[in-house]
C-alpha cells in the first residue's frame, strides 16, 4: 500500500474514532452488553478444572507467558503490521498484574476489548471471545484467580505514532467488531454448533486462518488462509487444492491433538498453538472442530497449471531435493506417516504463499511434544546449507511435482524471509 494511500486511511480512522468515542460515550454502547453475574464464580474445585479447560480452549497461555518464563506475566512480543505489542501481566499481582480486579472487569477486557488502559488492540483477540459464554467466562475469572501473583511491570504499548494512540481503536471496533454473542446455526447438529462456538469464539482460529485488511480486520473470505509474523495459516476450508478437502475428520483430530497427521506437522505459531490448546482438548470438542470446519463453503482458490519438469528452476530445485531431503521426504513425495509430511497433495504446499514452506526449510522445525507424539521427529534447518538460489528452487520443485501446483518461490522471497527471521525470535524451537 502507499504511504499516501495509508495515511488517508489512518486519517479516516482516526475520524471514525473520534467520532466512535463521543458516540459510545454519548450513548453508552459499551454499557449495553448484558452484565456478568459475580455471583457465577464460586471458586468451587469442578469450577477452576472447567476454568483451566476454558483457558486451554482460548489459548490464553500461549500469548500471555514468554516461553521458559513464570506463567501468565505477560510481555510476549506480538510482531503486527503497525509494529510490536506486549502481552499483559494477567497474574494476580496487585501492582502489575490483574489482582484487583473483580469478574465484570475481567470481562470487559477479554470479552470487549477495555482494559486498564482503555481500549485494547485487538492483538487480543477479544473480537473472538466476545462469542463466549456467561458460564465459560466465570469458570475462566475462577481459574485465572487461582494463579500466583507474579511482580512484572510490562510495557504494552510500544507502537509509533499514529499507532500509539488508543483512541483509535474505538473506530476500528465500529469498524471491524461486531460485540455479540454466540448464536447456533439453526437446523444442524449439536456437533456443528459446539465446533462453531470453539472455532469462533475461544479458539479464535480465524485471527491467523483468515487474512486480515489494511488496518487489520478480517476479510470477507473466513478461513481461506491468512499470513501472521511471517508465516502462512493455510486455508481450513474443504477446497481440495489449498484446504481440508483431503483430510479425513481422523486426520485433522490428529493433527490438533498430536501436531501430526498424515499430511502436515505444526511448526511455528501452530506448533504453539497445539502445544498450549487444542491438545488438551477432548475428543469430542476437536470431532465437533472438524465437523464444523468440513461443512464450511470450500474457498475460491484454483489450482494454477504446474511448472513443467523442464523448467530451469525445476531441474535445479530436483537436483537440491535428491541430494539435500529425499531422504527423509521420498522421492515419491510421500513422507512418512505421521513423522516426515507428505509433499504431495499438502495444502501448506500448495498455497499461494509460501512463506512457512520458507521458514521451515531455513530455521527447521521441532514437531510439538505432546502428550500423543511425545518424540516428535524434526527436520534440519538449511540456512547456514543452502543459498537463497537453491532454496527457492527446491520450493519450486515441490510446489510443482506430484500433482501439486502453485506459484514459484523467489530467490528474493528467501533472502526477505531469512531477514524476517534473524529479526525476530524464532516460534520453531
Ligand atoms: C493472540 C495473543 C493473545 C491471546 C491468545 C490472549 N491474549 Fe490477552 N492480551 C494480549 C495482548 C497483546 C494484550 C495487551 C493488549 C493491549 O495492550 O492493548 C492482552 C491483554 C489482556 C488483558 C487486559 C489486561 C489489562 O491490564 O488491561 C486481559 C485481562 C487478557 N488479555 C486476558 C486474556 C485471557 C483470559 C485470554 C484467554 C482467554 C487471553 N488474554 C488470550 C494477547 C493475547
Ligand atoms: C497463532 C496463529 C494460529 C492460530 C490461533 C491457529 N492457527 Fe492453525 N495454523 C497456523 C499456522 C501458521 C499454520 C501452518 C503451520 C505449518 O506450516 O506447519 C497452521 C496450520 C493449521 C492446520 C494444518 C493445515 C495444513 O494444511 O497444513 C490446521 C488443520 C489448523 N492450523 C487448524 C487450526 C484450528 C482449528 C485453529 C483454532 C482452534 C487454529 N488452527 C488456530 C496458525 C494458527
Ligand atoms: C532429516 C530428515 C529431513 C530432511 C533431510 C528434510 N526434511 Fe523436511 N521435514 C522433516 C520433518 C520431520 C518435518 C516435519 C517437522 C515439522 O514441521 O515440525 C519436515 C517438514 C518439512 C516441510 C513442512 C511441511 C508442512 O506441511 O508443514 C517442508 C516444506 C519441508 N520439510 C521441506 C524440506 C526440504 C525442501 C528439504 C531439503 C532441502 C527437507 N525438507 C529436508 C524431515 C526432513
Amino acid at each position: 500500500m502507499k504511504k499516501t494511500t495509508l495515511f488517508a486511511a489512518l486519517a479516516g480512522c482516526a475520524v471514525i474514532g473520534g467520532l466512535g468515542f463521543i458516540g459510545l460515550a454519548e450513548y453508552g454502547q459499551h454499557k449495553s452488553f448484558t452484565a456478568i453475574d459475580a455471583k457465577a464464580v464460586t471458586g468451587a474445585a469442578d469450577q477452576i478444572t472447567r476454568g483451566q479447560y476454558v483457558a486451554a480452549m482460548g489459548d490464553c497461555a500461549a500469548c500471555h507467558s514468554v516461553p521458559g518464563a513464570q506463567p501468565y506475566a505477560g510481555g510476549y512480543a506480538l510482531q503486527t503490521p503497525f509494529g510490536v505489542i506486549k502481552s499483559s501481566n494477567i497474574t494476580q499481582d496487585v501492582e502489575t498484574g490483574i489482582g484487583d480486579w473483580n469478574l465484570a472487569q475481567f470481562d470487559k477486557a477479554v470479552r470487549h476489548g477495555i482494559g486498564s488502559h482503555g481500549y485494547l488492540y485487538p492483538a487480543m483477540p477479544y473480537t473472538a471471545y466476545s462469542k463466549m459464554t456467561h458460564q465459560d467466562m466465570a469458570d475462566l475469572w475462577a481459574y485465572i484467580k487461582t494463579l500466583p501473583a507474579v511482580r512484572q511491570k510490562v510495557v504494552e504499548n510500544e507502537l509509533p505514532f499514529p499507532y500509539n494512540q488508543r483512541l483509535l481503536l474505538a473506530g476500528w471496533n465500529l469498524l471491524f467488531f461486531k460485540d455479540q454473542v454466540f448464536t447456533p446455526i439453526p437446523g444442524v447438529t449439536a456437533a456443528i454448533n459446539r465446533g462453531d462456538y470453539l472455532v469462533n469464539g475461544p479458539g479464535h482460529c480465524a485471527a491467523c486462518h483468515t487474512a486480515k485488511n489494511a488496518l487489520g480486520g478480517d476479510v470477507a473470505a473466513a478461513f481461506a488462509g491468512g499470513t501472521l509474523q511471517g508465516w502462512h495459516a493455510p486455508d481450513l476450508t474443504p477446497n481440495p487444492h489449498t484446504g481440508l478437502g483431503k483430510w479425513s475428520n481422523e486426520d485433522v483430530v490428529s493433527y490438533l491433538k498430536t501436531g501430526t497427521s498424515r499430511q502436515a506437522v505444526a511448526a511455528g505459531p501452530m506448533m504453539e498453538a497445539v502445544e498450549n490448546s487444542t491438545q488438551y482438548l477432548t475428543d469430542d470438542d476437536l470431532h465437533s472442530i472438524t465437523a464444523y470446519l468440513q461443512q464450511l463453503p470450500a474457498s475460491q482458490a484454483t489450482p494454477t497449471v504446474a511448472i513443467g519438469a523442464n523448467d530451469a528452476q525445476m531441474v535445479q530445485g530436483k537436483l537440491v531435493y535428491e541430494s539435500q531431503c529425499e531422504a527423509c521426504h521420498t522421492a515419491s513425495g510421500d513422507g512418512v506417516r505421521r513423522m516426515i509430511p507428505q509433499q504431495s497433495g499438502n495444502a501448506q504446499v500448495n498455497a499461494a504463499d509460501a512463506s512457512s514452506l520458507i521458514n521451515v526449510v531455513l530455521k527447521g522445525a521441532d514437531a510439538p511434544l505432546t502428550a500423543g507424539n511425545p518424540t516428535g521427529a524434526g527436520m534440519p534447518g538449511f540456512d547456514w546449507k543452502l543459498a537463497d538460489e537453491d532454496v527457492a528452487a527446491v520450493q519450486t520443485y515441490i510446489r510443482n511435482s506430484w500433482g501439486n501446483s502453485a506459484g514459484k518461490v523467489t530467490a528474493q522471497q528467501v533472502a526477505a524471509a531469512r531477514k524476517q527471521l534473524d529479526a525476530q525470535p524464532w516460534a520453531g524451537h
